[in-house]
């Protein structure tokens, strides 16, 4: 028998508790999802009338950079339409048969999520047109001189996509959602009100000085300000500190490498390595990425979005250019034009 091991066991069980507090929280109905305003305020419109007709939410896509809450926006959304709601992703739905099971299971009114769906195999992409446009599908039983046409008539459902990179998107999907949200950066007022609730469902005290200075570092992400929240509260923790405040948070947020703005090492990476070796720019993604080893997709989706809302980065024709902003915080003295 294999021996007990405390460790694994107590790691385990850490594991569950993170994961279940992971799930509690996200915020369930609309009065708990804070900020994205214009969003909220225009989707409670539709929700409203389409309860009212008795009828399925139209399609909603959703895109923004990743961890602005595009998962927990489409439980809100099921939830305030007291559906059920199926989740998968693109690269998890890799035949067309795959799609047809998840379909065939969803009661009238229903939602399907499809996270990523920017990376669905082409076969599938086309089986969800009619799916979305008519509610039914064709599909090809059997093989050679046996096969044969089947139409498959579907509940009236509600696919809900989410992307990060929705230029990604083939026109005809894109043409099919009736309702499309861009979910853009929080401010820090709400990333601090964001940090304030987690920090109450985790029963730790927190000062505002120290929410609002975790929402300041956040690059504007409500997955980030949550992750630099649970390190914070260690360090509070271990430092024997009641309450979390601004002081804790500087002390941690040094030791995690996040600096005065919140960038992090990638970011400061890809800014310096485009300031010292292509002399500010402009310089294209593809050599920027080989050259600090990171994934295009991740530098696109990621990093790129928020040095661009600050002003760090700018994109012109010939590639990325570093501002006199990127310059002044990193120390550097831009060379002016000769
Ligand atoms: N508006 C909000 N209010 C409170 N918490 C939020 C809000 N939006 C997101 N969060 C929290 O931030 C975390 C990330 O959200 P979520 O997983 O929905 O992001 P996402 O946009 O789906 O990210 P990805 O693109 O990586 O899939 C979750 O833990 C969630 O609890
Ligand atoms: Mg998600």
């Amino acid at each position: 028998m294999a021996e007990f091991d405390e460790q694994i066991y107590q790691q385990g069980v850490q594991n569950d508790q993170e994961n279940s507090l992971e799930k509690s929280l996200r915020p369930q109905k609309f009065a708990e999802y804070i900020g994205q305003e214009a969003v909220k305020n225009e989707l409670q419109v539709y929700i409203k009338a389409a309860r009212s007709r008795e009828e399925a939410l139209d399609h909603v896509l959703l895109y923004g950079p990743p961890g602005l809450g595009k998962t927990t926006l489409a439980m809100v959304i099921a939830n305030e339409m007291e559906v059920g709601l199926k989740t998968t992703s693109g690269p998890a739905i890799e035949k067309t048969g795959d799609l047809l099971a998840l379909l065939n299971e969803l009661q009238p009114g229903d939602i399907l999520f499809i996270d990523e769906i920017h990376r669905l195999p082409t076969t599938v992409e086309e089986m969800l047109y009619s799916a979305m446009e008519d509610y039914f599908v064709d599909i090809v039983i059997g093989q050679g001189p046996t096969a044969h046409p089947v139409h498959f008539p579907l509940p009236p459902f509600t696919l809900i996509g989410a992307t990060t990179r929705a230029g990604m998107l083939s026109a005809p999907l894109r043409d099919r959602f009736g309702i499309v949200e861009h979910m853009s950066y929080y401010n820090v007022a709400e990333l601090e009100e964001i940090v304030k609730r987690t920090a109450d469902i985790f029963h730790s005290s927190i000062a505002s000085s120290g929410a609002h200075e975790i929402g300041r570092r956040s690059r504007g992400t409500p997955r980030i300000a949550n992750r630099l929240l649970k390190r914070v509260r260690d360090f509070a923790l271990v430092a024997g500190k009641e309450a979390i405040d601004v002081e804790i948070v500087n002390h941690a947020l040094q030791i995690l490498n996040v600096d005065q703005m919140g960038l992090d090492q990638t970011d400061i990476k890809l800014l310096t390595t485009m300031i010292t070796q292509y002399n500010g720019g402009p310089v294209g993604i593809g050599a920027l990425a080989a050259n600090i080893g990171e994934e295009i997709e991740t530098l696109e989706s990621m990093y790129e979005p928020y040095l661009l809302q600050i002003g760090f980065v700018q994109r012109t024709p010939r590639g990325r250019v570093a501002t006199v902003k990127a310059y002044d915080h990193l120390g550097y003295i831009m060379p002016t034009e000769s």
